[in-house]
């Protein structure tokens, strides 16, 4: 059977004044949903790029990237947004919640572009309620601590139960305490939902806690230990 995450031969360009800047290079990775796999490297080695790449957010210069089947590339802007909706949850470092909006109400934004899903509202309570925001569903993101605000986005990433998540340093802006609590619910809920996770992190307390790592290097993907 075909990997979930199929990459082959993925190559990244941006051109540049002084020569082609070449970001990834022959990047091969393949992965099955319910693994998870935390991406280390060096500032500026392709990470962020490489994640957008697999959440089909950014076009590879060439190269195979098949996710659950499909070539997100091959679908047009109209296919590729519903596929993107119900194939892939972000999980980001500055959490990207909308300001205007209370908890309950981001958790159910990625809910609302294929009209009204039934049981909706059932499904974000219960993940608020998952990651401990029971008592925090009405309120503002202003009126949220760090790591409450990435909860809430960590519940927004699961609402349309996606098989694939992509995290990128979901941590990066906490404090010791509230970043091992984050990456102890990212790391419950990949295993609850069974969800294919590529984290990208600067932590080597998060990375360790995976069950695989790598480290993106000179434009590949290398297992580490
Ligand atoms: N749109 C762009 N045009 C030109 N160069 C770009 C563009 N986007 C990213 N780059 C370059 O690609 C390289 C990789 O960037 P990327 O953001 O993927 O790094 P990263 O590994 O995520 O770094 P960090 O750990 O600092 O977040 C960097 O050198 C960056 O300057
Ligand atoms: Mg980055």
């Amino acid at each position: 059977m075909p990997a979930d995450l199929l990459v082959r031969s993925l190559r990244k360009e941006y051109p540049h004044p002084s020569g082609t800047l070449v970001i990834l290079d022959d990047l091969s990775l393949e992965m099955r949903l319910g693994e998870a796999l935390a991406v280390m490297g060096p500032s500026g080695s392709g990470k962020s790029t490489l994640l957008y790449i697999l959440g089909s957010l950014e076009t590879p210069t060439s190269g195979t990237v098949r996710v659950c089947g499909q070539d997100p590339f091959a679908l047009d802007s109209a296919g590729l947004a519903a596929f993107r909706n119900r194939t892939i949850g972000f999980v980001l470092q500055d959490h990207h919640l909308l300001p205007q909006c209370s908890s309950l109400e981001n958790v159910l934004l990625p809910t609302l572009a294929g009209g009204s899903a039934p049981g909706a509202s059932k499904r974000a309570r219960e993940l608020l309620n998952r990651v401990g925001l029971a008592d925090r569903m009405d309120r503002l993101p202003s009126e949220l601590s760090g790591g409450e605000r990435q909860r809430v986005a960590l519940a927004r990433a699961l609402i349309n139960a996606p098989p694939v998540i992509l995290a990128d340093e979901p941590t990066g802006n906490l404090d010791r305490a509230s970043a091992e609590a984050v990456g102890t619910l990212l790391l419950e809920l990949q295993r609850e939902h069974n969800v294919l996770l590529i984290t990208v992190t600067h932590s080597t307390e998060l990375a360790a806690r995976f069950p695989a790592r790598a480290e993106l290097l000179d434009g590949q993907l290398q297992r580490a230990a």
